[in-house]
């Protein structure tokens, strides 16, 4: 991989450029980044997953994402659809699943292979049957009535000791986190590819009040993949 901004280099060491950055959310809130993958003419999938879209240095940067978070967040249709585990690695942090459905496959290592405990967050709304394998198989946290105040559940992870939040998407949760106006940094994987088809931007959804404006602090480049970092101009 080699760094093209801010100091063109041949060799990057990832680590140094995205584990350097001093992370403290406003207003005792966490410090929440995301971390997404689009191809050139912004989809979110490709044949309706990512994989087609990530590449070796795109799984190790996401890997190295995950080891600087404190919890990973990320939408139930997500979970269902890339059949995600727990995070590897001795210091893979939980992973926080948001649903209101609480259609998770309960059996399955998200919740019976986790070194850190899943947490599951979730609405009042949801079936009480649901509710309580949820609460037998994982951490549930309770933010909202009707649907999951996102805003609401960043406070409470952080209320949890959570410092830094890593939002892995997908575009109907990472939409929600951009409506809250909580997102602190957004790093970008931009894929060599133009997959046309009807899927999704990476965020989809709400708007904020106004739009977040973003300074861009690092790109990479490893075989034509765009890695960028933004963080958030207040
Ligand atoms: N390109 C990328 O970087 C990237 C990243 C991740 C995923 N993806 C792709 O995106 C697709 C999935 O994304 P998606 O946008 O359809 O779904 P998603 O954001 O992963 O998950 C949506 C689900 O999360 C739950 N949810 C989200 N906000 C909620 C709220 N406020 N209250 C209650 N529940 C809430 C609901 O779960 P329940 O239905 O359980 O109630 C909802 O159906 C997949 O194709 C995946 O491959 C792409």
């Amino acid at each position: 991989m080699r760094q093209l901004l801010p100091d063109p280099a041949a060799e990057v060491d990832l680590a140094a450029v995205y584990g350097g950055a001093r992370r403290v959310g406003s207003g005792g809130r966490p410090w929440v980044a995301a971390n997404v993958v689009a191809s050139l003419d912004g989809s979110a999938v490709v044949g309706g997953r990512t994989a087609g879209l990530s590449s070796p240095a795109d799984r190790e940067l996401f890997d190295l994402l995950r080891s600087l978070a404190d919890v990973v967040l990320v939408g139930a249709a997500t979970v269902r659809v890339e059949g995600y585990g727990p995070a590897r690695g001795a210091d893979g942090p939980p992973i926080a699943v948001v649903s209101r459905s609480l259609a998770l496959d309960w059996d399955g290592p998200l919740f019976t292979a986790a070194r850190a405990p899943t947490v599951v967050i979730t609405c009042a709304a949801a079936d009480p049957v649901l509710r309580q394998r949820a609460e037998d198989a994982a951490e549930v946290v309770v933010a909202g009535e009707e649907r999951v105040d996102v805003a609401r559940a960043i406070a409470e992870l952080g209320r949890r000791g959570a410092r830094t939040l890593l939002c892995e998407g997908g575009p109907c949760l990472l939409g929600e986190v951009v409506a809250t106006g909580d997102l602190d940094e957004m790093c970008i994987t931009v894929a060599p590819l133009a997959v046309g088809g009807s899927g999704p931007r990476v965020a989809v959804g709400p708007a904020p009040v106004e739009a977040l404006a973003f300074r861009l602090v690092s790109m990479l480049e490893d075989g034509h993949s765009l890695f960028l970092r933004y963080l958030r101009q207040h």
